[in-house]
């Protein structure tokens, strides 16, 4: 069974044992384990549930701690850490030699985040390593962004979970490829917006993942148990409002219905901060379907599009 602590020492015993680590972070609870040991990273794999061709973000609790880890720290790279670490932006850099090859699934680049939680910046800190952490849920669920969370995804397995409340981000961290030889590229949306990159580069940021891989993204990732819908305005669905077995999440402007409805914020960040938790609420209610009103189309909505689009199909 899965345990909750608030006790930084003992989840640093448990690291230094090989062990797995629940970690908060501000976007979700990582699933920590040494990322020097590859036995324990390849615990991370085991217990996820994850194929070996998905390679893992390296945590840092400073930025010096990149050098260790990256071959080559671009001025671009080192604009993008002053900026936004720590905080939910991930960096994909040339890996070093030496770097394990099951950290990076046999790529030749290492991804690296320095998280802005602050249970998660002691735990690096104290550890004195850096930590690889995939979202700590089982391959294709949901991200966790609380500890009750993490311990339904892992209620059945030895794991202890550091307390850190709920996420406050709420999305994944976004990731951003910058590599000899090409355009800085984004390869998965999230809060840190295409836009405010730019603004700190000066240069456009590549929407394309082109070449570079970021593998993991499928299509159905992130999706709840139960049959999951998504609508614009364009659809008329006043007629399920009466069905007493459907769960709604609304964007604001919750209209009134039979079934379980939750009304997210109707501005980003409280939307994105409240998402999967609403899926994790839905899916634990005795429902047959989940339906999800859109949010606005627009850049300002990329990051939480994305994740729609893997969660819920279009009506
Ligand atoms: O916010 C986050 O990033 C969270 C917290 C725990 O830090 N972590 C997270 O990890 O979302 P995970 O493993 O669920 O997603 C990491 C993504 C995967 O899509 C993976 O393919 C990509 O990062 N990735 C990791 N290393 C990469 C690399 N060297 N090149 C390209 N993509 C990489
Ligand atoms: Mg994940």
């Amino acid at each position: 069974m899965a345990q909750i602590t608030d006790q930084i020492s003992l989840a640093v015993a448990a690291l230094n044992r090989g062990e797995l680590v629940a970690m908060p972070t501000e976007t979700v609870y990582g699933l920590a384990a040494d990322a020097g040991n590859e036995d324990a990273v390849a615990k991370v794999f085991a217990l996820k549930g994850r194929p070996a061709t998905n390679p893992l973000i390296v945590h840092v609790a400073d930025s010096h701690w990149v050098r260790d880890w990256a071959a080559e720290v671009s001025t671009c790279a080192e604009a993008l850490m002053t900026a936004f670490w720590p905080g939910p932006l991930t960096l994909v850099l040339p890996a070093k030699a030496e770097v394990s090859r099951a950290v990076t699934a046999g790529q030749d680049t290492v991804a690296l985040r320095m998280p802005a939680h602050p249970q998660a910046l002691a735990l690096l800190t104290d550890f004195g390593r850096a930590l690889v952490a995939p979202s700590a849920n089982k391959y294709m669920s949901i991200s966790p962004t609380s500890s009750d969370h993490v311990a339904r995804q892992f209620a059945d397995d030895e794991l202890l979970i550091l307390e850190g409340g709920n996420c406050k981000v709420g999305l994944e961290s976004t990731i951003v490829a910058l590599l000899p030889g090409d355009a800085p590229r984004l390869l998965r949306p999230g809060m840190v917006s295409v836009a405010s990159i730019e603004a700190v580069l000066g240069r456009p940021v590549v929407q394309q993942s082109g070449g570079v891989v970021a593998p993991g993204q499928h299509h159905k990732h992130y999706s709840p148990g139960l049959p999951c819908y998504r609508y614009g305005a364009e659809s008329d669905v006043s007629h399920l409002h009466q069905a007493s077995d459907i769960g709604w999440i609304f964007c604001g402007n919750a209209v009134p219905v039979a079934g379980k409805a939750i009304e997210l914020g109707a501005d980003p960040d409280s939307y994105a901060q409240g998402l999967y938790d609403a899926l994790y609420q839905l899916d634990h209610e005795t429902l047959s379907a989940i339906y999800i009103a859109e949010p606005p189309h627009n850049a300002d909505w990329q990051a939480v599009q994305n994740r729609l689009e893997r969660a819920a199909r279009p009506l």
